[in-house]
């Protein structure tokens, strides 16, 4: 006879994304009882390939930080088991007809060490705090067209009178002008490249979809990115742009591919655009949603304060959903013995809602301190590359939204979705209304 907790347990569907698209957001109370009751659960469901559900904010760092135990290679994103096959299956008939080398991952989030470090230190340095702080003119400058945008859907009554769409106007924008001026791709390039992004993360993944995109052109986000990185060869010896750098880059001594170069480009592309923009308008909402805080950043817009509402922001809306690794080895936690060969999802929200860790986490707090979020990962070698450029925009943006925030309201409460399956979420849309809209 099964236990109450086992059918609570067995009832929980984390692969649904309709768990992540409701109005209560993520699939917060499933985490809190897996956290409490079953922090390490082998998660088998039909229809997909069984692995083990980590939901505890110190199991997610201690398998971060364990590169030896867990490899990137088998899978990083739960998809339905058909979907996971035919990518299986793709790489194995790729490597049959290419070769190991040549069918090898070109992204480094799919490589183990030492091969990844290889790959992440050809752009490394271009993502350190240092290097945001010297692009500060790029970043207000965009802020300052995010503003003018804002302005402009809000003049321009395609939302209804005094009303725009915060996604469109800043959320998205903000991230997009600032990695393609970085990378160096043409300015009529950048908005319908982040369309076709856009399209190709939120495609549905079935196993005709992944036969598709075998084909190296098979979008045209990957064509528009060709054209853009063909365009630099002629720079490529000393421009300063990310494009010339990756151009440039040698592994071992080596020229790295053009399928390489084209794996690194769509990675930096592909991995900020989505979250970011998810961050910020994640973070809008939950300043709107709640007056106070709002009202606290407001009254204080200190860089400090900036500062702690960003990380405050990225704990509450953890935009990406899950990663996953695969044991190497026999790895014990939590006195359970997680068999070699066997996957593993570490859920980051649910981490980031650890009660062991975060004193309340259910409040939001744009004060809050310490804050140690792990909606970047858990700071092992695969941390998000990212992570300062993504909190130098979302400070950016918070910086020039401030003024405005106290006029601006929600209008309704803006649909969720979620991309590649349940691995990132967010909103389509945020719209809002600014009371005397005059910046
Ligand atoms: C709020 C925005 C962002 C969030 C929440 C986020 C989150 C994450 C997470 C959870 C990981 C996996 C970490 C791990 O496996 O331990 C990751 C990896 C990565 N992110 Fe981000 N990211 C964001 C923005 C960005 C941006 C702006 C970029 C670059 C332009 C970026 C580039 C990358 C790359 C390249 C990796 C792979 C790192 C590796 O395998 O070494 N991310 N990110």
């Amino acid at each position: 006879m099964t236990s109450s907790l086992d059918s609570r347990l067995d009832a929980i569907d984390l692969t649904d994304p309709e768990l992540y698209r409701g109005p209560r957001g993520y699939a917060w109370s499933e985490w809190d009882l897996l956290r409490r009751e079953a922090p390490v659960y082998w998660y088998e469901r039909p229809g997909f390939e069984p692995f083990w559900s980590i939901t505890r904010h110190a199991d997610i760092l201690a398998i971060s930080r364990n590169t030896q135990s867990f490899t990137q290679t088998r899978t990083l994103r739960v998809f339905p088991a058909e979907v996971q096959r035919a990518m299986r299956e793709a790489r194995l008939a790729d490597e049959a007809r290419l070769g190991v080398i040549e069918a090898a991952p070109s992204s480094f989030i799919d490589m183990d060490e030492p091969q990844h470090s290889r790959y992440r230190r050809l752009v490394h340095r271009y993502f350190t705090p240092r290097a945001n702080d010297g692009r500060m003119e790029l970043l207000d400058r965009v802020g300052r067209e995010c503003m003018r945008r804002l302005e402009a859907d809000l003049e321009s009554e395609r939302d209804g009178p005094g009303v725009a769409d915060l996604v469109d106007s800043v959320a998205m924008y903000m991230p997009m002008a600032v990695i393609l001026e970085m990378l160096g791709v043409p300015e009529e390039m950048r908005l319908p490249l982040y369309r076709s992004v856009d399209e190709g993360i939120r495609a549905n993944y079935t196993p005709e979809t992944v036969e598709r995109q075998r084909r190296p052109d098979f979008s045209d986000s990957y064509r528009m990115m060709t054209e853009a990185l063909q365009g630099h060869r002629e720079t490529a010896e000393t421009g300063d742009t990310l494009m010339d750098v990756i151009l440039r880059s040698r592994v071992d001594g080596e020229p790295i591919s053009f399928k390489q170069q084209m794996g690194l480009v769509m990675l930096l592309v592909g991995a900020g655009l989505e979250t970011t923009r998810n961050a910020i308008s994640g973070g809008i909402h939950a300043l709107l949603q709640h007056p106070e805080q709002l009202r606290r950043l407001c009254d204080d817009p200190s860089p400090a304060m900036i500062r702690s509402a960003t990380e405050e922001i990225l704990r509450w809306v953890s935009p990406v959903i899950h990663f996953a690794r695969t044991c190497t080895r026999d790895f014990e936690l939590r006195g359970t013995t997680l068999r070699a060969g066997q996957d593993v999802v570490m859920w980051y929200p649910s981490a980031n809602r650890d009660e062991e860790v975060f004193e309340d986490p259910y409040r939001f707090d744009v004060a809050r301190r310490p804050n140690d979020h792990l909606a970047f990962g858990g700071y092992g070698a695969h941390f998000c590359l990212g992570a300062n450029l993504a909190r130098w925009e979302i400070r950016a943006a918070l910086r020039q939204l401030v003024p405005v925030l106290p006029r601006m309201e929600l209008v309704e409460e803006p649909q969720r979705f979620t991309a590649l399956g349940v691995h990132v979420g967010g909103f389509d849309k945020l719209m809002v209304r600014v009371r005397n809209a005059d910046f």
